[in-house]
């Protein structure tokens, strides 16, 4: 690796390539006896943001898995396009990049080889390809500066847009992001969803997201689906899923405290 990182102007020009859009269809999973996703049917269109919301355990990250060839459905089936999702080689027909949700930066590698080490292992380019790409990453992130640095040295807020730079080296022809803002700050939060509707804005690439992040949801999402307990309970633009009047979609956007009657004395009742 060359130590040479200045002299270069990167372009800070994001990839731009063909993008998929991607069909779930009556799609369950079980995982032993417990069924995690119920008949879910959704299309998200080529060049969407398109946000799945629901709470803890609702089966959010499931459906991610499945849409990224990591679980096989028990039944239903996902495409990207017109490729089968659970079927190995749609890997070399999609770039796919997915951001996890806890960002995945392995501790041992600085920046450079985190984001270096797919292109490298899957032998994508040379090693000055690879270094165009992964500076042009880094670059189009504002994070030139964090280059030779550990994970350990990093902010939360820097560990999610290196994992976000990681993503982009893959050129990735569809994106998709897990919890991308959970435990950050509101300023950084609010930059991490500049930086997903700006990638989009840019590329024109296919955007999922998860999250339980209504700001982000409401703000850059095209359209929503919130899973409640493995099932779709509402789907549309952010303006028709507000107007519901399903009270467990209400008190799931927005969830009176009432310390009169706490949830939590709920549960404990629910569990004797
Ligand atoms: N590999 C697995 N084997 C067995 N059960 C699993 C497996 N993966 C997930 N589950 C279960 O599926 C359910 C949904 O999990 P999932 O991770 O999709 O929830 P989530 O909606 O992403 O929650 P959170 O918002 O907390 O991330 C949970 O009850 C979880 O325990
Ligand atoms: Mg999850």
């Amino acid at each position: 690796m060359s130590s040479n990182f200045a002299s270069t102007a990167y372009t800070a020009a994001p990839f731009i390539g063909k993008t998929f859009g991607v069909t779930v269809n009556k799609l369950s999973k079980k995982f032993g006896r417990t069924t995690v996703l119920r008949d879910i049917s959704l299309e998200v269109k080529a060049g969407e943001i398109f946000c799945i919301m629901g709470p803890s355990g609702s089966g959010k990250s499931v459906l991610l898995k499945h849409i990224v060839g990591l679980e096989r459905p028990t039944s239903g089936d996902v495409k990207i396009g017109e490729f089968d999702a659970s079927d190995p080689a749609t890997r070399d027909k999609v770039h796919l990049a997915l951001v996890f949700q806890a960002g995945a930066l392995f501790n041992s590698l600085s920046v450079y080889d985190n984001l270096a080490l797919y292109p490298r292992e899957h032998r994508l380019c040379n090693e000055s390809g690879i270094r165009d790409r992964v500076m042009n990453a880094l670059t189009i992130l504002s994070l030139e500066k964090a280059v030779k640095k550990f994970p350990s040295e990093l902010s939360g807020g820097m560990k999610k847009r290196v994992a976000i730079a990681r993503a982009l080296v893959m050129e990735p022809q569809l994106l998709l992001y897990d919890e991308p803002t959970s435990e950050l700050d509101p300023v950084m939060s609010a930059t991490i969803i500049e930086i997903i509707a700006t990638l989009r804005e840019q590329t024109a690439v296919t955007t999922i997201v998860v999250t339980h992040d209504r700001a982000l949801a409401f703000s850059i999402a095209d359209r929503l689906a919130i899973i409640m307990d493995g099932r779709i309970c509402a789907i549309g633009t952010p303006a028709e899923v507000k107007q519901s009047k399903d009270p467990a979609i209400t008190n799931f956007l927005n969830p009176v405290i009432d310390l009169k009657n706490p949830r939590f004395k709920q549960l404990e009742n629910n569990h004797e």
